[in-house]
């Protein structure tokens, strides 16, 4: 679906409830190179190239598959692009390593442990793209086919993850770190609570974001719901650390 000029956003099937099929939303910037980031997952691929052709793009239009993090229900489907589309894949330098090292079995584990807690989670068999398959990006301006978008290290709900701004166009892709009306999870290898409350400081201090498209749920547009947003997100960390004050962390 198309939110902007050149903003064209695909949701997942199932927005915040994470009880059972879990996949990331996609988001395209339309260019002469399309730029994709956070592809989902292999299940919902066929389902998401459709949606790109029937918005009158073509797939094989899009230079570069940039991943938020590397959490398998964002970057799983990156594999099918550089398989079917020679698709050139970027991350974060930092969640590279993350990937090459516990970041490529946990999930499955993660999952695996809380079926067996009896958790509704869905279980699938994540593919873990390799880390050889994709290019190392970093933090700071980032030039693609003529634009200037900004790319920030934002720790928190993944070691290296990083956050996605397109100044010009008002727009933040801020991953997993947040979401509309709460935060994202610190409790998995590499989150921390201590770095998703700086992350969440540095991305409210970005000027003039009137679209926020999240990993998950939907996105929150205009500069005041944008603003609004980030105070349940302060609120709910003051909560969180109160909390582990009081248990004496
Ligand atoms: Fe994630």
């Amino acid at each position: 679906m198309q939110l902007r000029d050149d903003i064209f956003f695909y949701p997942s099937r199932n927005g915040m409830d994470f009880t059972g099929e879990i996949n990331s939303n996609t988001i395209l910037i339309r260019g002469p190179k399309h730029l994709l980031i956070d592809p989902g997952i292999i299940l919902r691929w066929e389902e998401l190239i459709e949606s790109i052709r029937a918005d009158g793009l073509k797939p094989e239009d899009i230079g570069l598959v940039f991943m938020t993090h590397c959490h398998p229900d964002h970057a799983e489907a990156a594999i099918k692009f550089k398989a079917e589309f020679k698709t050139e894949l970027a991350l974060g330098n930092l969640e590279r390593e993350f990937l090459g090292g516990v970041g490529r079995t946990f999930y499955r584990k993660e999952f695996y442990q809380r079926e067996k807690a009896g958790s509704r989670y869905q279980v699938h068999e994540y593919l873990q793209p390799d880390k050889s398959m994709m290019s190392p990006v970093f933090s700071g301006p980032f030039l693609y086919e003529g634009r200037q978008f900004r790319l920030y290290a934002t720790a928190g709900h993944s070691p290296g993850g990083l956050s996605f701004h397109w100044p010009e166009a008002g727009l933040l892709a801020p991953g997993d770190n947040f979401f509309p009306g709460t935060i994202g999870a610190y409790d998995l290898p590499g989150g921390s609570l201590w770095a998703l409350s700086r992350t969440i400081s540095i991305l409210n201090g970005l000027k003039d974001v009137e679209l926020v498209l999240c990993g998950h749920g939907r996105p929150i547009e205009g500069q005041r719901n944008v603003r609004d947003n980030f105070e349940v997100l302060f609120e709910e960390i003051r909560e969180k650390e109160a909390y582990k004050d009081a248990e004496g962390c």
